[in-house]
Protein backbone atom coordinates (compact mmCIF):
# COMPACT_ATOMS: atom_id res chain seq x y z
CA UNK A 1 0.00 0.00 0.00
CA UNK A 2 0.90 3.41 -0.33
CA UNK A 3 3.79 4.89 1.48
CA UNK A 4 4.44 8.35 1.91
CA UNK A 5 6.37 10.10 4.45
CA UNK A 6 7.10 7.14 6.77
CA UNK A 7 3.27 6.93 6.92
CA UNK A 8 1.30 3.67 5.60
CA UNK A 9 -1.77 3.62 4.57
CA UNK A 10 -3.37 0.01 4.90
CA UNK A 11 -5.95 0.41 2.43
CA UNK A 12 -5.76 2.77 -1.19
CA UNK A 13 -6.39 6.23 -0.20
CA UNK A 14 -5.12 9.45 -1.90
CA UNK A 15 -1.54 10.57 -1.22
CA UNK A 16 -2.35 14.25 0.09
CA UNK A 17 -4.03 12.88 3.30
CA UNK A 18 -0.50 11.06 4.09
CA UNK A 19 1.23 14.09 2.39
CA UNK A 20 -0.33 16.59 4.34
CA UNK A 21 1.63 17.24 8.08
CA UNK A 22 1.88 20.07 10.46
CA UNK A 23 5.45 21.21 10.89
CA UNK A 24 6.93 24.12 12.56
CA UNK A 25 9.67 25.05 10.95
CA UNK A 26 8.54 28.30 8.18
CA UNK A 27 10.52 30.48 5.82
CA UNK A 28 8.52 33.03 6.77
CA UNK A 29 7.98 33.84 2.93
CA UNK A 30 5.81 36.12 1.46
CA UNK A 31 2.36 34.47 0.54
CA UNK A 32 -0.09 36.87 -1.89
CA UNK A 33 -3.42 37.74 -1.00
CA UNK A 34 -4.35 36.01 -4.05
CA UNK A 35 -2.73 32.51 -2.60
CA UNK A 36 -4.50 33.15 0.20
CA UNK A 37 -7.96 33.82 -0.75
CA UNK A 38 -7.65 30.35 -2.80
CA UNK A 39 -7.12 28.22 0.65
CA UNK A 40 -10.32 30.05 1.60
CA UNK A 41 -12.12 29.31 -1.40
CA UNK A 42 -11.95 25.76 -0.60
CA UNK A 43 -12.98 26.06 3.18
CA UNK A 44 -16.22 27.92 1.87
CA UNK A 45 -17.13 24.42 -0.45
CA UNK A 46 -17.56 22.71 2.88
CA UNK A 47 -20.51 21.00 3.20
CA UNK A 48 -22.29 22.25 6.85
CA UNK A 49 -25.80 21.52 8.13
CA UNK A 50 -28.66 23.23 6.62
CA UNK A 51 -25.94 25.26 4.52
CA UNK A 52 -25.56 27.41 7.79
CA UNK A 53 -22.05 27.86 7.03
CA UNK A 54 -20.98 28.86 10.60
CA UNK A 55 -17.17 28.89 9.44
CA UNK A 56 -15.03 32.36 10.37
CA UNK A 57 -11.41 33.17 9.09
CA UNK A 58 -9.94 36.23 10.82
CA UNK A 59 -5.98 36.10 8.77
CA UNK A 60 -3.06 38.40 8.70
CA UNK A 61 -0.65 38.05 6.50
CA UNK A 62 3.21 37.81 7.60
CA UNK A 63 4.62 41.79 7.04
CA UNK A 64 1.07 43.15 7.55
CA UNK A 65 -0.01 45.24 10.83
CA UNK A 66 -2.43 42.91 11.55
CA UNK A 67 0.49 40.09 11.90
CA UNK A 68 1.22 40.41 15.25
CA UNK A 69 -2.00 41.13 16.95
CA UNK A 70 -3.03 37.77 15.69
CA UNK A 71 0.74 36.66 16.97
CA UNK A 72 0.20 37.68 20.51
CA UNK A 73 -3.47 35.84 20.73
CA UNK A 74 -1.37 32.32 20.78
CA UNK A 75 -0.14 30.62 23.85
CA UNK A 76 4.08 31.10 24.58
CA UNK A 77 5.01 27.48 23.07
CA UNK A 78 3.02 28.46 19.15
CA UNK A 79 4.85 31.67 19.57
CA UNK A 80 7.86 30.68 19.39
CA UNK A 81 7.53 28.54 16.13
CA UNK A 82 4.33 31.04 14.43
CA UNK A 83 6.36 33.98 14.41
CA UNK A 84 7.25 32.42 10.92
CA UNK A 85 4.70 31.47 9.23
CA UNK A 86 3.53 33.70 6.04
CA UNK A 87 -0.05 33.83 7.70
CA UNK A 88 -1.97 33.45 10.79
CA UNK A 89 -5.34 32.37 10.48
CA UNK A 90 -7.77 32.41 13.58
CA UNK A 91 -10.80 30.39 12.93
CA UNK A 92 -14.07 30.79 14.61
CA UNK A 93 -17.79 29.23 14.49
CA UNK A 94 -20.98 30.52 14.85
CA UNK A 95 -22.75 29.15 18.17
CA UNK A 96 -25.82 30.47 17.30
CA UNK A 97 -28.48 31.91 15.30
CA UNK A 98 -31.77 34.30 15.70
CA UNK A 99 -34.51 33.18 14.17
CA UNK A 100 -36.98 35.70 12.14
CA UNK A 101 -38.69 35.56 15.68
CA UNK A 102 -35.99 37.29 17.69
CA UNK A 103 -35.23 33.50 19.11
CA UNK A 104 -31.36 32.75 19.89
CA UNK A 105 -31.28 29.12 18.84
CA UNK A 106 -27.95 27.24 19.58
CA UNK A 107 -26.38 25.56 15.93
CA UNK A 108 -25.53 22.14 17.18
CA UNK A 109 -23.55 21.29 14.50
CA UNK A 110 -21.19 24.82 14.26
CA UNK A 111 -17.76 22.94 15.34
CA UNK A 112 -18.40 19.69 13.40
CA UNK A 113 -19.38 21.86 10.22
CA UNK A 114 -16.22 24.12 10.66
CA UNK A 115 -13.91 21.30 11.01
CA UNK A 116 -14.96 20.34 7.93
CA UNK A 117 -14.07 23.86 6.75
CA UNK A 118 -10.73 23.77 7.77
CA UNK A 119 -9.91 20.57 6.42
CA UNK A 120 -10.44 21.83 3.06
CA UNK A 121 -8.62 24.74 3.83
CA UNK A 122 -6.08 22.38 5.08
CA UNK A 123 -5.71 20.13 1.97
CA UNK A 124 -5.44 23.17 -0.27
CA UNK A 125 -2.58 23.99 0.87
CA UNK A 126 -0.69 21.30 0.71
CA UNK A 127 -2.15 21.03 -3.06
CA UNK A 128 -1.11 24.79 -2.97
CA UNK A 129 2.63 24.24 -2.15
CA UNK A 130 2.62 25.38 1.74
CA UNK A 131 1.68 23.80 4.70
CA UNK A 132 -0.92 24.60 7.57
CA UNK A 133 -0.72 23.40 11.08
CA UNK A 134 -3.66 24.53 13.16
CA UNK A 135 -3.47 25.18 16.66
CA UNK A 136 -5.62 24.96 20.25
CA UNK A 137 -2.93 26.94 21.78
CA UNK A 138 -4.68 30.45 21.43
CA UNK A 139 -5.89 32.87 23.96
CA UNK A 140 -9.89 32.78 23.20
CA UNK A 141 -10.61 35.44 25.64
CA UNK A 142 -7.86 37.68 23.93
CA UNK A 143 -8.88 36.48 20.56
CA UNK A 144 -12.24 37.83 21.09
CA UNK A 145 -11.01 40.69 22.46
CA UNK A 146 -8.54 41.80 19.73
CA UNK A 147 -10.55 40.79 16.67
CA UNK A 148 -13.65 42.37 17.69
CA UNK A 149 -15.27 39.29 17.42
CA UNK A 150 -19.64 39.63 18.63
CA UNK A 151 -21.09 37.50 20.34
CA UNK A 152 -22.61 33.81 19.61
CA UNK A 153 -18.77 33.15 18.02
CA UNK A 154 -16.64 30.54 19.35
CA UNK A 155 -12.81 30.69 18.68
CA UNK A 156 -11.98 27.85 17.73
CA UNK A 157 -8.06 27.51 16.64
CA UNK A 158 -5.83 29.63 15.23
CA UNK A 159 -3.62 28.36 11.84
CA UNK A 160 0.12 28.74 10.81
CA UNK A 161 0.46 28.69 6.96
CA UNK A 162 3.49 28.58 6.01
CA UNK A 163 5.87 27.31 3.21
CA UNK A 164 8.31 24.35 5.23
CA UNK A 165 11.96 25.32 6.21
CA UNK A 166 14.82 23.20 7.26
CA UNK A 167 13.94 21.86 10.89
CA UNK A 168 17.26 23.04 11.57
CA UNK A 169 16.06 26.56 12.45
CA UNK A 170 13.94 25.68 14.89
CA UNK A 171 14.86 25.36 19.00
CA UNK A 172 16.91 21.71 19.68
CA UNK A 173 13.25 20.31 21.62
CA UNK A 174 10.87 21.27 18.44
CA UNK A 175 13.38 20.35 16.17
CA UNK A 176 13.57 16.72 17.41
CA UNK A 177 8.99 16.69 16.73
CA UNK A 178 9.40 17.93 13.46
CA UNK A 179 8.37 14.53 11.68
CA UNK A 180 5.29 13.61 10.50
CA UNK A 181 3.30 11.68 12.92
CA UNK A 182 1.27 8.21 12.67
CA UNK A 183 -2.48 7.45 13.89
CA UNK A 184 -4.38 4.50 14.99
CA UNK A 185 -5.34 1.55 13.38
CA UNK A 186 -8.33 1.33 11.61
CA UNK A 187 -9.89 -1.55 13.76
CA UNK A 188 -9.19 0.86 16.72
CA UNK A 189 -11.84 3.57 15.62
CA UNK A 190 -14.06 1.84 13.20
CA UNK A 191 -16.49 -0.58 14.25
CA UNK A 192 -19.02 -2.72 12.68
CA UNK A 193 -22.59 -2.58 13.41
CA UNK A 194 -21.93 -2.07 17.22
CA UNK A 195 -19.43 0.32 19.26
CA UNK A 196 -16.63 -1.87 20.58
CA UNK A 197 -13.92 0.45 21.38
CA UNK A 198 -13.13 2.93 24.44
C1 LIG B 1 -7.61 21.43 16.57
C2 LIG B 1 -6.12 21.22 16.60
C3 LIG B 1 -5.38 21.86 17.57
C4 LIG B 1 -3.98 21.72 17.58
N1 LIG B 1 -3.26 22.46 18.49
C5 LIG B 1 -1.91 22.51 18.37
C6 LIG B 1 -1.15 23.44 19.13
O1 LIG B 1 -1.68 24.24 19.92
N2 LIG B 1 0.19 23.45 18.96
C7 LIG B 1 0.83 22.61 18.09
O2 LIG B 1 2.06 22.70 17.96
N3 LIG B 1 0.12 21.73 17.32
C8 LIG B 1 -1.22 21.68 17.43
N4 LIG B 1 -1.95 20.83 16.62
C9 LIG B 1 -1.28 19.94 15.68
C10 LIG B 1 -1.50 18.47 16.08
O3 LIG B 1 -0.65 18.15 17.15
C11 LIG B 1 -1.25 17.59 14.86
O4 LIG B 1 -2.20 17.89 13.86
C12 LIG B 1 -1.35 16.11 15.22
O5 LIG B 1 -0.32 15.73 16.09
C13 LIG B 1 -1.28 15.24 13.98
O6 LIG B 1 -0.10 15.48 13.27
P1 LIG B 1 -0.07 15.97 11.76
O7 LIG B 1 -1.00 17.14 11.62
O8 LIG B 1 1.36 16.37 11.51
O9 LIG B 1 -0.53 14.84 10.91
C14 LIG B 1 -3.33 20.92 16.62
C15 LIG B 1 -4.11 20.27 15.63
C16 LIG B 1 -5.49 20.43 15.61
C17 LIG B 1 -6.28 19.76 14.51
Amino acid sequence: MTEINHRRADHPIHSIFLERWSPRAFTGEDISEKELLALFEAARWAPSASNIQPWRFVYARRGTEHFASLLDTLDEGNRRWAKNASALVIILSKTHRVTSAGEVRPAYTHAFDTGAAWFGLALQTQLAGWHAHAMAGVDRDKAMRVLGVPEHFRVEAAVAIGRIADPSILPDDLREREKPSQRKPINEFVFEGRFNGD
